[in-house]
């Protein structure tokens, strides 16, 4: 193989990466100059009725940056014909604008258009001393131009997915943000009315005495009651969206560690139950610790409760096996269980399986493990039966050092 046509197949596995119209351009001003062995080249490209003479490589300056009618010159010519020019003498020939070439050290030239079908652009060859260069050289040439042409469709294509995917991200981060902002807000100015209605039932309370009627006794208590539950949905469900929008960090956490403290704030809701507690090793994670204690806190807290009915309660924390180069954790239970059709389910916001006069709660727990694993990158899945208890899953990357 001879030196220029390895030059092309050098130059066709740059163009071949190459992503941006600069990028081709650079790639091609210099392969052009190695594979004829001019001693100059220029990358012009079609800007309209003109030819702008964008980028050159060559002993001394030539016309970078400067822009000619199509009429004028000669890669006009080659564009408008769809054909290379070739040029011993370029004082004797009538196409050049002899104007042009005088301060130039140019006496031959070779020029080849980009794309033979409505030409983009041309790669023009130039050397200081009068030559004819050879049709293998021209034919080399030709080639690196189509290939160059389709860089050039390959980068306009990659910028455009680029922009596009730019403009979703951006459309959805605002949608989002809007979301995050009017959620919170919801939930914030709802508790206000909120707690007027409840400081006002107190003050209907004592206004009517020690003497009203037991029924409207009852019934006032169960309106307190509504409002004592709207109040922890909204606290809830504000707790939720502050989450949504709190910065995260990311560090090495000692998941043993975060699960003793989650246990111990748990001693309260177990006080007088038998509970067999089976803490497994647990691996160091990356991720936000406060989010982390909160999926924990989340998932144990389920297990207490919904194993709440039996006499003897087990729950059991561990890791699984690695999956995909990540740490899977899960906390099982033998408690109430439920039916996987519904697994899905149980991580959307209020979702919940069990009547609150059995297990009381909100349905937020499990939407906010998921909101918080996903933010982590990771998943987070069930496995039940009703009455055989129920484990739940969820994956988190190990720190750096340790993959
Ligand atoms: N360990 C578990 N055993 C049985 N059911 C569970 C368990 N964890 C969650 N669930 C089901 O998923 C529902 C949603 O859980 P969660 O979002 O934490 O809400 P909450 O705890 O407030 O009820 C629960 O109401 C229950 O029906
Ligand atoms: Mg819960």
């Amino acid at each position: 193989m001879d030196s220029g046509t390895e030059r092309l197949l050098t130059a066709v596995q740059d163009l071949s990466r190459a992503r941006t119209l600069d990028a081709v351009m650079e790639i091609v001003r210099h392969a052009a100059r190695d594979i004829s062995g001019a001693d100059g080249a220029t990358f012009v490209l079609r800007d309209g009725d003109k030819c702008f003479y964008a980028e050159e490589d060559a002993i001394a300056p030539l016309w970078k940056g400067k822009r000619f009618p199509m009429s004028a010159c000669i890669s006009g010519w080659v564009m408008l014909n769809r054909k290379a020019a070739v040029i011993e003498d370029i004082y004797a020939d009538p196409r050049i604008p002899a104007d042009a070439y005088r301060p130039t050290f140019v006496k031959s030239l070779a020029m080849v258009p980009i794309r033979t079908q409505d030409p983009i652009g041309a790669i023009g060859n130039y050397w200081a001393t009068k030559r004819m260069p050879p049709p293998e050289t021209v034919r080399l040439l030709e080639a690196l131009a189509n290939f160059t042409s389709i860089a050039i469709e390959n980068a306009d294509l990659y910028a455009s997915l680029e922009r596009r995917v730019q403009e979703r991200t951006r459309d959805l981060a605002e949608a989002n943000h809007e979301l995050e902002a009017f959620s919170y807000s919801v939930s914030h100015d709802l508790r206000t009315p909120l707690r007027h209605m409840d400081g006002f039932l107190g003050l209907l309370k004592k206004a009517l005495g020690p003497g009203p009627g037991a029924e409207a006794a009852r019934l006032l208590g169960k309106v307190e009651d509504s409002v004592k539950r709207m109040d922890l949905l909204i606290a809830d469900l504000l707790a939720f969206s502050r989450m949504g929008r709190a910065e995260m960090r990311s560090c090495r956490v000692d998941l043993a560690g975060l699960l003793s403290q989650v246990k111990e704030e748990l001693s309260e809701d177990i006080r007088g139950r038998s509970v067999a507690w089976n803490m497994g090793e647990l691996p160091e994670v990356e991720g936000d610790p406060d989010l982390l204690r909160q999926v924990l806190a989340n998932l144990v807290g389920n297990a207490v409760k919904f194993t709440r009915k039996q006499p003897q309660a087990a729950i059991e924390v561990g890791a699984a096996p690695v999956k995909d180069g990540r740490a899977v954790i899960y906390v099982r239970d033998n408690g109430a269980g439920f039916d996987m059709a519904y697994a899905e389910r149980l991580f959307g916001l209020f979702q919940r399986l069990h009547l609150q006069e059995d297990y009381e709660g909100t349905g937020i727990g499990l939407a906010n493990v998921r909101r918080i694993i996903k933010r982590h990158g990771g998943e987070v899945w069930a496995d039940s039966a009703p009455g055989k208890g129920a484990t739940f899953y969820f994956t988190l990357a190990l720190p750096a050092k340790a993959r």
